[in-house]
């Protein structure tokens, strides 16, 4: 039986699968181990399945044992792995696509609703006592007619869309090229992001972490924007210069947020912190027992499926 390091804990129905699949290394505690731990608990293995929080870097990859032969990722994101070093030394790297698209969905649609109608105060207000209803208190923003922008209209971004479509959302997109009339089902497709954030009213970023997207949303492109839009993120904290974004919510150019993801998770800007309209979440994009569970099984059939033909469908480098 093959060999697999997996680096935290998962849930039983999935360990109970590894167990049948593979020899497989659990991690008990759950505990975060360090990268040089990696190195060292891979030895004599044939794969790792990873989660986003293995920093799985140049340096990493490099001193991995040459008996890896792929790195599973548990998460449709892989912006935790070098892809480039990881095919230098002929490491599969594979994600798990679809499986998390409708509980990714429903977070990213909290978070527009959760922004837009002042969730953060109101969950405040009603905790803390003393609050008494009257005909403007805290008024937000409906979302009937309102556009809402998708940077990266891909699976979850497309669901995302159907929600928002049925609250009397309008839609539009920016991707890297136009979709079928099918998918886009009447979006407004834009080539440019200036010309996507300039109308959105309500921008929900669903965009994988590249190169390209790192800090898409900085200092210049936060003024493309409608004053007093508002700007969600289900996709990866790497998207966003959190020191701009701040810095535009005091303003008020940028009216409230909705955040599920950072840079330097679990350690988000403490500027975050101090803005009452910030409805913030802590990663829970995929987190259903469901979701969590086919997440799981699709990266251990992942590495299942590399090892037995050399190939897998949900290779990403
Ligand atoms: C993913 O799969 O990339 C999600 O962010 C995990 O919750």
């Amino acid at each position: 039986m093959k060999k697999i390091l997996i680096t935290r804990k998962l849930i039983k129905e999935s360990e109970d699968k590894a167990t049948k699949t593979f020899d497989p290394i659990f991690n008990t505690n759950d505990e975060l181990y360090s990268q040089s731990k990696v190195i060292q608990m891979s030895k004599g293995c044939d794969g790792i399945l990873t989660s986003l929080t293995d920093k799985m870097d140049q340096e990493t990859i490099n001193n991995l044992p040459d008996t890896i032969k792929i790195i599973s990722n548990f998460a449709v994101g892989f912006g935790n792995i070098d892809l480039e070093a990881a095919k230098k030394r002929g490491i599969a790297v594979t994600n798990t696509p679809e499986v998390l698209s409708d509980a990714t969905a429903e977070i990213g649609i909290l978070l527009i609703l959760g922004a837009c109608r002042r969730a953060a105060e109101g969950i405040e207000s009603a905790r803390e006592g003393g609050w008494k209803w009257s005909a403007d208190y805290l008024i937000g923003k409906q979302l009937t007619g309102t556009r809402l922008g998708i940077l990266g209209m891909g699976r979850i971004g497309q669901k995302i869309a159907k929600i928002a479509r049925s609250l009397g959302m309008i839609i539009h997109y920016h991707n890297r090229s136009k979709l079928s009339d099918e998918k886009e089902l009447g979006a407004v497709y834009h080539k440019d992001i200036k010309s996507l954030f300039s109308v959105s009213d309500v921008l929900s970023i669903c965009c994988p972490a590249t190169k390209e997207t790192e800090n898409m949303i900085n200092k210049e492109t936060v003024e493309f924007f409608p004053k007093g839009a508002v700007i969600t993120n289900v996709a990866r904290g790497d998207i966003v210069d959190d020191e701009a974004l701040i810095d535009a919510l005091n303003r008020r150019k940028i009216y409230a947020v909705g955040l599920d993801v950072y840079k330097n998770e679990p350690n988000l800007n403490p500027g975050y912190f101090k803005i009452k309209s910030a409805f913030i979440l802590p990663h829970l994009g995929s987190a259903t027992k469901d979701t969590r569970i086919a997440m799981a099984n699709l990266a251990i059939d992942n590495i299942n499926e590399f090892l037995k033909t050399g190939n897998c469908k949900n290779k990403v480098n």
